[in-house]
């Protein structure tokens, strides 16, 4: 496919937003721990499961047992109390899918024990059989007892293995309870408790203008507040956090990689950080709006902690945790992917927390920009709904390939008296292979044409998710993919980075053809709209055919027959007339109130359909 792009530099427009390319940083597919975050031990304070010492093994003729009993503090639920019966036994960690073993490298290891040992206990670096060491130290027997105490060591490794593992191994017998065990290599920039070099050595290459953190998903939780992530929780020494279930994305997370390490990455990639802060709802569930205080004075606490002077309380914290300077917040995110047709139904008063959050920080930081949620699912026009003011909005598009590249011109009559747009996340989501691929790289160049040459109003813009440990990965595709020795940039992240790396100051006119050929009349189909009274489809509709699927989970399927008829319009702006077909249609939500519902359905490329509420 080839673009043609005519240039014509005597007709000047308008400034390119100086912060238009930035990063969107969620843990999701192993992101932090077993990702971006250097620690080397999984499930290093024995936290992951309540029954058995996951990730780690015997060795030898060795017990485990986890315990609850004289816990190392109160943040500590479990411990791992080993019982060594016979020299030569121990226990051993076999890390994010193998601990990477580097000849030279130095590691560096730390845990918490106590209890009784006849002779040392050894702490070995070994290959993947268990079998050989690469590096070793030793601590002796009769300096644990019964007080919990921090041990630490340097490890050289001398051979190489992607698939190594820690272990401990007792010179005699032996009872010690175990906790936080960690191994890190050297980390970015060297910072303690960092990241991994080669990974944030990517994001550093993006040279992204801001930093969106933590999420997504990962922000709000699932099921209960406690799955949220909660910032107090994720700050001073390691031991103290006591991490989470990262319920969305499916494992618990330590919140090594916390509050802190993310201001402090932001400060590192010179990025301005971009918080989202969580307004009470979670996926399952909300806090009354009535009652949302609490999360009002956690989120203003934060940005203390963040930018407050160290003569107060949060400021203190934060001089004390090691960052005196204020990391210095410039931009705040109301709510991840709040304010959604279905939420709204269900009355989650998104404009209304707005309000209190916004009121409640632009009092304190008159300067903080503001970012609001509009409609991130369903609808190609996400609107601001309300008389309440934000200077943005977060967009978000997961569309096909065809999708973006057709909507080079989303924003050319985009209304400029409303808030700007931060498109917080965007990615091609529908045919781009295994990993990503050159065709879903194309079309979200395409669109990010469109983003610059509307960044008048497209202030900001950024793609999701990044990060993918391939080891276990639930969202495809990822723009940065990894295992514990190999890293992989996609074909988006190189788009990412080339429009970074050439982000122009100020846009002229230009015109293109884009590799899809299609026609600007096409482009400009509008979809169908059907009206639909209680029980019965009234009028003519735009569906795909044969089969018609959830969409965006506001219509579907549910069998018999139905009488389905009109045009229809496929993603690729192919307009085309069916008559009937099987299959019957099912609101959902179901309504029963008797007026009547405007939707607009409209046929995807794959054959599904997607519908919204207007
Ligand atoms: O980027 C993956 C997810 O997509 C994010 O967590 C969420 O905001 C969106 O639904």
């Amino acid at each position: 496919a080839q673009i043609t792009v005519n240039v014509n530099t005597a007709q000047k427009g308008h400034e390119v937003s100086p912060e238009l390319y930035g990063i969107f940083y969620e843990d999701i597919n192993h992101a932090a721990d077993g990702g971006l975050y250097a620690e080397l031990v999984r499930n290093r304070s024995f936290e992951d499961n309540t029954k058995a010492a996951e990730h780690w093994a015997t060795v030898g003729q060795s017990a485990l047992q986890l315990t609850a009993k004289g816990l190392l503090n109160a943040k500590q639920h479990q411990a791992l109390l080993v019982t060594f019966r016979q020299a030569g036994d121990g226990i051993s960690n076999e890390g994010f899918w193998g601990i990477p073993v580097v000849q030279g490298r130095c590691y560096r290891l730390s845990f918490w024990a106590k209890g009784k040992l006849k002779g040392q206990l050894r702490a070995v670096l070994t290959d993947a059989t268990g079998k050989h060491a690469f590096a070793s130290a030793s601590f002796a027997g009769k300096s644990f007892g019964n007080k919990w105490t921090r041990y630490e060591a340097e490890l050289v490794a001398d051979g190489n293995d992607s698939r190594g593992q820690l272990q401990f191994l007792a010179d005699g017998k032996g009872q010690l309870t175990f906790d936080v065990v960690s191994l890190f290599p050297p980390a970015f920039r060297n910072r303690q408790n960092g990241l991994r070099p080669e990974l944030a050595g990517m994001l550093y290459d993006l040279h992204p203008k801001f930093l969106r953190f933590p999420g997504g998903c990962f922000v709000e939780g699932q099921d209960s507040p406690d799955n949220a992530f909660r910032w107090e929780r994720t700050i001073g020494p390691v031991e103290q956090r006591e991490g989470h279930w990262n319920v969305n994305w499916g494992y618990r997370t330590t919140d090594g990689l916390g509050f802190d390490e993310y201001l402090q990455l932001a400060e590192d990639l010179h990025a301005k950080p971009l918080y989202v802060v969580n307004v009470g709802i979670w996926h399952g569930g909300y806090t009354p709006l009535d009652s949302i205080q609490p999360w009002i004075d956690e989120t203003m606490n934060a940005l203390e902690y963040a930018n407050g002077p160290v003569t107060s309380k949060y400021g203190a914290l934060r001089a004390k945790n090691g960052h005196p300077e204020p990391y210095n917040i410039q931009y705040l995110e109301i709510g991840n992917e709040n304010n959604q047709p279905d939420q709204r139904q269900q009355s989650d008063h998104y404009y209304e927390r707005f309000k209190l959050f916004r009121d409640a920080v632009l009092k304190k930081y008159p300067d903080m920009h503001i970012i609001g949620n509009v409609a991130a699912w369903g609808t190609d026009e996400p609107k601001w709904e309300s008389k309440e003011q934000t200077e943005l909005v977060d967009e978000h598009y997961y569309r096909s390939p065809a999708w973006f590249a057709e909507h080079f011109h989303h924003y050319d009559n985009y209304d400029r008296r409303g808030p700007k747009v931060y498109v917080g996340e965007y990615a091609v989501t529908q045919g781009f292979g295994q990993v990503g691929d050159l065709n879903a790289a194309l079309g979200e160049a395409v669109f990010m044409m469109g983003m610059e040459n509307n960044s008048d109003i497209v202030r900001m813009a950024s793609y999701a998710p990044i990060f993918a440990n391939v080891n276990e990965t639930r969202w495809r595709p990822d723009m940065i993919q990894y295992d514990a020795t190999r890293v992989l940039g996609t074909p988006s992240y190189y788009v990412q980075k080339m429009m970074a790396d050439n982000v122009g100051t100020r846009t002229v006119s230009t015109t293109l053809t884009n590799p899809y050929q299609i026609a600007e009349a096409q482009q400009q189909v509008k979809p169908q709209v059907c009206r639909v009274g209680v029980g019965t489809w009234a009028t003519q509709a735009s569906f795909a055919q044969p089969s018609l699927s959830a969409g965006d989970g506001k219509v579907e399927q549910v069998g018999g027959k139905v009488d389905i008829r009109g045009t229809w319009q496929q993603a690729n702006g192919i307009v085309s007339q069916q008559s009937a077909s099987e299959g019957a249609l099912r609101l959902n939500p179901q309504r029963t109130d008797g007026n009547e519902y405007t939707y607009h359905v409209r046929a995807r490329k794959d054959g599904g359909a997607e519908g919204f509420l207007v």
